[in-house]
C-alpha cells in the first residue's frame, strides 16, 4: 500500500514538509510505503482555458493538452491508495502550485476522470500557516472543496497554524497510523 503526499511547499525542511512527514512517519509505522512530491520543483502549468468558451478540449474527451508534468502526476494519484495534500497557506488559501495542479486536475475529473481510479480516492488534507498563524481553517475549507469536486473521499483536513504545530505533529502521526490501520477503505 502507498501514500502520495503533494506538497505546495518548496522547502523540503520546512513547516509544511514537518507536518506532511508526520503523516508519512505514522503510515510507515504500519508498513506503508510513501512518497512525496514538491509541486513548485515539478513543471507543471497553469490551465490555459484552451478553447474560446473557457471549457477546454478536456471536456471532449481529450487529454489535457498541455505536454508538462501533470499526466505523470495523475498517474501517480491514480497509483496511490491515499493522497496527502499538504500546503503552506499563502493569503488564507492554497499556495499557487497545489492551486495550479488542482484546478486543471478538477477539469480532468469532472470531465472524464471519474471513471478512471480518483473517484472515492481516500484523500487528506493539511494546510499549514506558518506565518502569523492565520488562515489554515479557512485554507482548509477550499482545499475540501475542490478535493471533493475531483471525486476525493476527503477522509480528513487538519488546519495548522505556526503556534500549534508541534502539538499537531502528534495528531497527523495518528492520521497516518490510522490510515496504514484501514487498508482498502478508511
Ligand atoms: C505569499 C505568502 C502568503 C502567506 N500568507 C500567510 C497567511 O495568510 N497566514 C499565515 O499564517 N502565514 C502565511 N504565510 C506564511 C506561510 O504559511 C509559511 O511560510 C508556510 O506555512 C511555511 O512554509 P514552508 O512550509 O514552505 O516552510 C504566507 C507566506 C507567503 C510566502
Amino acid at each position: 500500500m502507498n501514500l502520495l503526499i503533494i506538497s505546495g511547499s518548496r522547502n523540503p525542511e520546512g513547516q509544511t514538509a514537518r507536518a506532511a512527514n508526520a503523516i508519512a512517519e505514522g503510515a510507515s509505522a504500519g508498513g506503508w510505503g510513501t512518497e512525496t512530491v514538491f509541486l513548485p520543483a515539478s513543471r507543471i502549468e497553469r490551465c490555459r482555458q484552451c478553447d474560446d468558451d473557457g471549457w477546454g478540449l478536456c471536456r471532449e474527451g481529450v487529454h489535457c493538452v498541455i505536454e508538462d508534468g501533470f499526466a505523470a502526476l495523475v498517474d501517480k494519484v491514480r497509483q496511490a491508495d491515499v493522497v496527502v495534500f499538504a500546503n503552506p497557506v499563502y493569503f488564507s488559501d492554497l499556495s499557487e502550485s497545489l492551486r495550479a495542479f488542482l484546478d486543471r486536475l478538477r477539469r480532468i475529473c469532472v470531465h472524464g476522470a471519474r471513471i478512471d481510479r480518483i473517484e472515492g480516492k481516500p484523500a487528506v488534507g493539511v494546510c499549514v500557516a506558518g506565518g502569523g498563524g492565520g488562515g489554515a481553517p479557512k485554507c482548509a475549507a477550499h482545499l475540501e472543496q475542490i478535493l471533493a469536486t475531483c471525486g476525493f473521499d476527503v477522509v480528513d483536513m487538519v488546519p495548522v497554524r505556526r503556534q500549534n504545530l508541534e502539538m499537531k505533529l502528534d495528531v497527523l502521526r495518528a492520521v497516518g497510523r490510522w490510515l496504514a490501520s484501514k487498508p482498502t477503505s478508511v
